[in-house]
């Protein structure tokens, strides 16, 4: 019998429904602290549920909505949530007993801030017909068209990433939740279970089963870093800069890494979210990392400072659609983003940064997508307008040094985009 085999404790799942409903509800992001305050033990139910229910939702959709006396109607939401939340555990989370499956989102639907309380007994009916056979519930749910879990946002995506015959290993591949990526920041011994992972110098793994480090990344001592943020940020530069600007920079990721390269450049940190900017002083402070951060729209502030740069690193705000695996909620928001308004946003940055390089500086830009839109293109335009510029080899390894876009099929890091740009010096 499995660890979890016993009852699921109320909170993992009641939060697992307040994220969903704040998905599908108001179309909010999964909130990076959705899961704190929760034992180790229960965060990690609380998150194989909701990747299930995010990466299934078309499917438990469509097996619920035939079942529905007026299936025109629909049900509410929070009849959905409950519903959909003890089919997944019932289908794929074989750990959690059918008892506890059925009646804590019986109990889900009664809570009239998560649920909907006149539909107890519809739950309660249609999880037991589901429970009936698990097994044949699992197969049923799968034998189900894998399309009804994406969108158009997603089906976006994938063209974009791959050619169409690689398009269905790519989705598979997403399906799986990715495998966290870590950064040592002391020389100190790592914790067990962390290994080095074999595709970058410098990236650790966790080895499966073994218990997530969280005593260490709170003393400072490491991060988690996804592979590709790691390898972006190797990029092969000799230059010594004396003053570098992070735009967008919470929550801190890359600042950390450009101080721990360049630990005697004066290191300047812009966060327009005043959260986010009191997230990012303290995630440097713990590792102490020394930058002087501030919250700040970058556009205006580049527009009007007269302070340049040796090296200016716009990690944009973009679609994050190459992070589709790590947030699958990303497939059902995606079609209401305002790409159009992230493109114009993404354009004017780097505009208002070039001005700001110092001679011989660099300006590193990146968004995490796979969206032409958010990278090649920004770099086809701003090369043809700005022929003063031109692009260094900055990832040797890459099929393109002067382009960083990773493999999306072989390699086992987020969809990233990067370029550099550097003023091309007069003979
Ligand atoms: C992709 S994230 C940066 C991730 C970060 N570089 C790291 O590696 O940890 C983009 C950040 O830029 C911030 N941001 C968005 N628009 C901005 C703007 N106009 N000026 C400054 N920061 C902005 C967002 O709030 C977000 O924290």
């Amino acid at each position: 019998m499995s660890r979890y085999a016993r009852r699921m404790p109320t909170e993992s799942r009641r939060r697992v429904a307040l994220a969903l409903s704040g998905v599908f509800g108001r179309s909010y992001r999964v909130a990076e602290t959705w899961d704190e305050g929760l034992s180790a033990e229960d965060a990690a139910l609380a998150q194989a549920l909701l990747g299930l229910c995010l990466r299934h939702w078309g499917r438990l959709h469509a097996w619920i909505l035939p079942r529905l006396k007026n299936p025109q109607r629909g049900i509410p939401l929070g009849s959905h949530l409950a519903l959909s939340m003890g089919l997944a555990q019932l289908a794929w989370m074989s750990g959690v007993s059918t008892h506890a499956a059925v009646h804590e989102s019986v109990e889900l639907a009664a809570d009239p801030r998560l649920g909907f309380p006149p539909h107890k007994g519809l739950v309660n009916a249609l999880l037991r017909q589901g429970a009936k056979d698990r097994e044949a519930l699992r197969r049923e749910l799968e034998a189900l068209p894998a399309a009804l879990d994406r969108t158009p946002f997603a089906e976006e995506v994938l063209k974009a990433a791959v050619a169409a015959e690689h398009m269905e290993a790519l989705w598979a591949r997403l399906q799986r939740p990715p495998r966290p990526c870590f950064r040592a920041l002391d020389d100190g011994p790592w914790p067990e279970g962390l290994v080095p992972e074999p595709a970058l110098p410098g990236a650790l793994r966790l080895e499966p089963g073994a218990a997530f480090p969280r005593p260490w990344l709170m003393a400072g001592q490491g991060m988690v870093q996804d592979l590709s943020s790691q390898a972006l940020m190797s990029f092969a530069w000799n230059a010594t800069p004396r003053r570098i600007l992070d735009a967008c920079a919470a929550p801190g990721g890359k600042t950390t890494a450009l101080s721990r390269r360049w630990p005697q450049a004066e290191l300047m940190a812009l966060e327009s979210d005043g959260k986010r900017a009191e997230r990012l002083k303290q995630n440097l402070a713990v590792r102490r990392v020394k930058a002087h951060v501030e919250k700040a729209e970058a556009i205006a502030w580049l527009r009007e400072t007269t302070s340049t740069f040796d090296l200016i690193l716009l990690d944009a705000p973009c679609s994050g659609s190459g992070t589709l695996g790590k947030h699958p909620e990303l497939t059902w928001l995606g079609d209401g983003l305002d790409l159009e308004r992230l493109i114009r946003h993404q354009r004017a940055m780097i505009e208002a940064a070039l001005p700001r390089l110092a001679p011989g500086g660099l300006l590193l830009y990146a968004v995490c997508s796979w969206l032409h839109a958010e990278g090649r293109h920004h770099w086809d335009d701003v090369r043809k307008s700005h022929p003063e510029f031109h692009s260094p080899a900055l990832w040797p390894l890459l099929s393109d040094a002067t382009f960083f876009r990773p493999d999306p099929l072989t390699w086992e890091g987020e969809g990233f985009q990067a370029f550099g740009l550097s003023r091309t010096e007069q003979p």
